[in-house]
């Protein structure tokens, strides 16, 4: 039986909260172990986060969702946990329904706002059907997640009412933001566009991607504004890199036996749960879980 659970709850709970859910994206099995262990730790809920990419390097979705399901049982995680494909497409979105993920995000903000609303309107109902949260996207999310390139706009607050009216549980509205490490000339959020958007939306939580180095400050108002989820990707990508190569740099993997993989992904691992503790703090959600 799924130990997973839809997103909706917690990030209805966390809006009322003032507070926001970390969505963390895995690509292995330390990844998911450390976020998972953490996150049990911190007692707070967490959104595991897998791109289409990264459902494809972990051997498709249903590899994903076994592996998810058994380690919760085997490390009895007891705070909610939510398995959501990240940035979606319409076929994605397919596949995961059917590998019992327990949640989705569509991302149809590159196409027409027609095509967006219809096929939005299409998963809302597939997924509820199965129990199952959504999220959709207006206004693409700049830079690069897996090959696909965004400008980082500002969604039209009008479009968002549209496709918030269609039953999605969250929504990703772009206000400046955008993937990976941002630019030294990057002009922070679009208060104003958020502000705005919720106004249209109202009590649907909205959802700030690109949560790699976004100043504190920026991600506390925020939050304050009605986001609800943040997505966390480069960050951990890059704890675990610097400390993988601090390891190596030090000659550890040449003493003894530490060029064993137990060994060798420890320090990165460690440094995934480290992020993952430091952005739960600053998004409010440690001790959330009761
Ligand atoms: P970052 O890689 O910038 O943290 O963004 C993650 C994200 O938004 C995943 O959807």
């Amino acid at each position: 039986m799924s130990r997973l659970v839809p997103a909706k709850e917690m990030l209805d709970k966390a809006l009322k909260g003032k507070y926001a859910i970390g969505h963390f994206n895995i690509n292995n099995l330390e990844w998911t172990k450390a976020v998972l262990t953490e996150a049990q730790e911190l007692n707070t809920a967490v959104i595991l986060g897998v791109s289409e990419g990264a459902g494809k390097y972990m051997c498709g979705f249903n590899t994903v969702a076994a592996m998810v399901n058994t380690m919760m049982e085997t490390l009895d995680i007891t705070v909610p946990v939510a398995l959501h494909l990240d940035h979606g497409s319409y076929e994605g979105c397919l596949k995961c329904i059917e590998a019992g993920f327990s949640s989705i995000m569509f991302d149809g903000s590159h196409l027409p706002i027609d095509e967006n609303i219809e096929k939005t309107k299409e998963l809302v109902k597939l997924a509820h059907d199965h129990g199952m949260s959504i999220e959709a996207e207006v206004g693409a999310i700049g830079g690069e997640e897996d090959g696909i390139v965004g400008a980082g706009e500002c969604a039209d607050p009008e479009e968002c009412a549209r496709i918030a009216s269609l039953g999605v549980d969250f929504l990703a509205a772009g206000i400046g933001n955008i993937h990976g490490v941002y630019p030294p000339e990057w002009k922070g959020l679009s208060f104003e566009t958020l502000a705005a958007v919720k106004e249209k939306i109202g009590d649907l939580p909205l959802v700030l991607h690109g949560g790699t180095g976004i100043p504190t400050d920026q991600i506390k108002k925020a939050i304050s504004l009605g986001v609800s989820k943040i997505n966390v990707n480069t960050e951990c990508q890059l704890a675990f890199a610097a400390a993988t190569r601090k390891y190596i740099e030090a000659g550890k993997d040449k003493e003894g036996k530490g060029f064993d993989p137990r060994k060798l992904l420890k320090p990165g691992t460690e440094a995934i749960m480290e992020t993952v503790k430091e952005k739960c703090e600053i998004f409010g959600s440690i001790g959330s879980a009761k």
